[in-house]
C-alpha cells in the first residue's frame, strides 16, 4: 500500500474555513510528519518502502541528534554552501509548461501525512510560462493589500535578507535566460526589473522583493529562545484560502491549537518541534498537496468568503456548482534551513487548473475519484467536500468510464509513474 499524502496546507486550506490558515498548514505539516513515521514503520513491515522516501524525521546520525542540544534560539552559522545550480534544461519563459503534479493516491485508506521527500537543491524553485501572469498578479496584490499580505518582523530580518541573497545567487544559475546576477543584486531581463539589495534601508520589505522574483509564496519560521518556531516573515500573495495576518507572529503550537487541529497536542506537537529543530541546511525537503476549489480565482477563493471578512469558511460556499467552476489547486512546498541565519524558509508554489482539463490525462479521473472517496470525515470537512462531492464524483466517474471505454488499461498504471505523478 502506498502512503497517502496530504497537505500541509491543503488541509490547512480546507481548514481555512475555520479561519485557521497558516496554522493549519503548519500544523498539518507537522502532524503529517508524525503520521509519516508511523505509516512508514507500518509500511516497512508489510512491503519494501520506497527508496525515494527516507525517514526524514530521524536524525541521520548521532551527531545529528547531538546538534539538537544547542541552546534554543541560537544558531551558529553552519558554513554550508549550496552546490551551484545547473541551468533548467531548455527552459523558456514563454514555452516551458507548468509541471502537471497530480499528488493524489488511490483509496480506500487515506492517511494525513507530511509526505516529505528529499529535494535536490537545483529543484528549489520552479518557474514556467505562467510566470508573467503570476508576476503581474503579485504586483497587484502587493499594491492593493499592502502589509496585510507580507511582512518581516525584526527577528526575521536577517533570515529574510539571506533568503533574498540566496535567490539572487540561485535564480541566475538555474534560469540564466531570465535572470542576471549583478554586483548589488539581480536583474530580471524579461520584466526589466533591477533590484539593489545592498541599499539600507531596503527600498521595500525583503519578503515582498523575494516574492516578485518567483511564482511561489514565501514564509519564514524563526526559533526564539523558548525553543518554539514562530512565523515571523512572509509574503502570502496567491494562497487562495489563507491570510498571513491571521497567523503572523504565532508559534507553531498556537498556530495549531488555534486552528483546532485534531489530535495536535497528543500526537503532533512533539514530532513537529523535533522536525523543525533537526532540519539541516544540507537536507532540504519538498512535499505536494492538493485540494478542490469551486471558483476560478487563484489569489483568493471568494467561495469561502471575502478576503476581508473576520472569519472565512466553507460553510458559505455555494453547493453543487457546475463542473466548469471546479478547479484543482495543488501546491509544491519546499522547506530549507538557511545556513547563515538558521531561518527556516517555506516556499509554496501553487498550480491551478480546471478539473475539466486535468481529467484529460489517463488515469487521473479514476484516481482522483478514489482519493476523494478515501477522505475521512475530518479531512472531508477541511477540504469542503460536502460542497462539491456530488457534482465532482459523478463527473470523475463518467470521465473514468469514458477512458476505460476508449481502451485504458486500468491494471497497467502500475509503478511506471510514481507519486507525485
Ligand atoms: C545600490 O545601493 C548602494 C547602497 O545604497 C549604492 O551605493 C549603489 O550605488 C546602488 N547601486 C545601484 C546600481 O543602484
Amino acid at each position: 500500500m502506498a502512503l497517502a499524502i496530504e497537505s500541509l496546507r491543503g488541509i490547512a486550506q480546507s481548514i481555512v474555513p475555520s479561519k485557521d490558515l497558516i496554522g493549519a498548514f503548519l500544523t498539518l505539516n507537522i502532524c503529517a510528519c508524525i503520521i509519516v513515521l508511523i505509516a512508514q514503520k507500518w509500511n516497512a513491515s508489510s512491503k519494501p518502502s520506497r527508496s525515494s522516501t527516507p525517514d526524514l524525521e530521524k536524525p541521520a546520525s548521532r551527531s545529528g541528534r547531538e546538534k539538537v542540544t544547542r541552546t534554543f534560539g541560537e544558531w551558529t552559522p553552519s558554513g554550508f554552501k549550496r552546490p551551484m545550480a545547473q541551468p533548467y534544461p531548455d527552459w523558456d519563459v514563454h514555452t516551458s509548461k507548468p509541471i502537471p503534479y497530480r499528488p493524489f493516491r488511490y483509496g480506500p485508506k487515506y492517511f494525513v501525512t507530511m509526505g516529505l521527500r528529499s529535494m535536490k537543491f537545483d529543484e528549489w524553485i520552479e518557474l514556467d510560462n505562467h510566470y508573467l501572469k503570476y508576476h503581474a498578479d503579485k504586483a497587484k496584490r502587493l499594491t492593493e493589500r499592502g502589509d496585510k499580505c507580507y511582512g518581516t518582523a525584526p527577528e526575521a530580518m536577517d533570515g529574510a535578507i539571506e533568503l533574498l541573497e540566496e535567490l539572487c545567487d540561485y535564480l541566475p544559475e538555474r534560469y540564466p535566460t531570465m535572470f542576471q546576477k549583478t554586483t548589488t543584486g539581480i536583474t530580471n531581463k524579461v520584466t526589466q526589473e533591477t533590484f539593489n539589495i545592498t541599499q539600507r534601508p531596503l527600498p521595500e520589505d525583503p519578503m515582498a522583493t523575494a516574492a516578485r522574483l518567483i511564482q511561489d509564496d514565501l514564509a519564514i519560521m524563526i526559533e526564539k529562545p523558548d525553543g518554539e518556531y514562530y512565523l515571523l516573515a512572509g509574503a502570502i500573495l496567491l494562497a487562495g484560502f489563507w491570510r498571513l495576518r491571521d497567523k503572523f507572529g504565532m508559534p507553531l503550537s498556537e498556530i495549531h491549537t488555534s486552528g483546532d487541529v485534531p489530535q495536535y497536542k497528543e500526537k503532533l506537537e512533539k514530532g513537529m518541534k523535533n522536525f523543525f529543530r533537526r532540519l539541516k541546511p544540507e537536507e532540504p525537503v519538498v512535499r505536494n498537496n492538493y485540494f478542490i476549489q469551486v471558483d476560478d480565482q487563484l489569489a483568493w477563493s471568494p467561495s469561502i468568503g471575502s478576503e476581508d471578512a473576520e472569519e472565512v469558511s466553507w460553510n458559505t460556499a455555494e453547493k453543487n456548482r457546475a463542473i466548469e467552476h471546479h478547479f484543482f489547486r495543488s501546491e509544491r512546498q519546499s522547506l530549507r534551513r538557511l545556513p547563515r541565519s538558521g531561518a527556516v524558509v517555506f516556499t509554496i508554489r501553487t498550480y491551478f487548473e480546471p478539473i475539466t482539463e486535468i481529467v484529460k490525462q489517463d488515469y487521473v479521473p479514476g484516481r482522483l475519484a478514489s482519493a476523494v472517496r478515501s477522505w475521512g470525515d475530518d479531512v472531508s470537512r477541511y477540504k469542503g467536500k460536502e460542497k462539491y462531492q456530488d457534482v465532482l464524483l459523478e463527473y470523475l466517474d463518467r470521465k473514468h468510464d469514458e477512458q476505460v471505454a476508449a481502451g485504458l488499461k486500468v491494471d497497467q498504471e502500475g509503478e511506471a509513474r510514481s507519486y507525485p505523478y
